[in-house]
């Protein structure tokens, strides 16, 4: 089956983490489906396109419609392979007509940042869903790399792990605007991110 949809990832913010492969693709692109964001930096007037809203039926729906005319390109932020729009699309299309393009993800540039291999650490989403506290309990030598929202932010989810039996002078790295020219990346204990001013959809890593 000749694949239709593909899923290209654009990397965490900046150009400079897309991969060639992707930004080739959407380029190309005659259907192109994104978040605004996406749609206003990489779309052309000459392209097709539906912005990925809460309504998350639009862009199923237009691509329904779409593939019966041609490929549809399917942007998401970060990596496809890591908490974004693959898993809907796995649910309403056959993994056959899929194809995934992999770009740079923001728990990777996270870790890429403090030059901390990530090979051994706890990945975890906050994102619109709950890890279950099992996950995230504390035990010696773990690293968790946390991906936030705007309810479970830098703070909350720092009180959440403080509960979870990390200890109050544990290190957490508050990742926020990765690859943004305001990016902010700084280090401290989680008392002290549970007590401060919240960061929202940042990347947290603690250890
Ligand atoms: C729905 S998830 C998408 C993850 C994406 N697929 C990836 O691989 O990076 C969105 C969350 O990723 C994190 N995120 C995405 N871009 C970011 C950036 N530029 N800086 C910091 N965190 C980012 C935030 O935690 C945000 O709430």
């Amino acid at each position: 089956m000749q694949k239709k949809i593909i899923v290209a990832g654009i990397g965490p913010g900046s150009e400079d983490f897309i991969s060639p492969a992707a930004l080739k693709k959407i380029r190309a692109a005659k259907f192109l489906v994104g978040g605004r964001r996406a749609l206003k930096d990489f779309s052309s007037a000459n392209q097709i396109t539906c912005a990925v809203t809460r309504d998350l039926d639009a862009p199923i729906n237009f691509i329904r419609e779409k593939i019966l005319l041609g490929e549809v390109v399917v942007m998401v932020s970060g990596d496809p392979g890591y908490y974004s729009l693959l898993d809907l699309l796995r649910k309403n299309f056959p993994p056959e007509e899929i194809e995934v393009i992999p770009s740079v993800s923001a728990i990777q540039l996270a870790f890429a940042k403090i030059s901390l291999p990530w090979h051994d650490a706890t990945l975890l989403s906050f994102h619109g869903r709950q890890p279950a506290r099992d996950a995230l309990k504390f035990s010696a030598g773990k690293i968790l790399g946390l991906l936030t929202d705007a309810e479970f932010n830098s703070a909350t989810v720092s009180e959440i792990l403080l509960g979870c039996g990390w200890e109050k002078k544990s290190s957490v790295t508050i990742c926020s605007r990765l690859s943004y020219p305001d990016e902010k990346i700084f280090t401290t204990t989680l008392e002290e991110a549970a007590r401060a001013e919240p960061i929202k959809h940042c990347v947290l890593i603690v250890k």
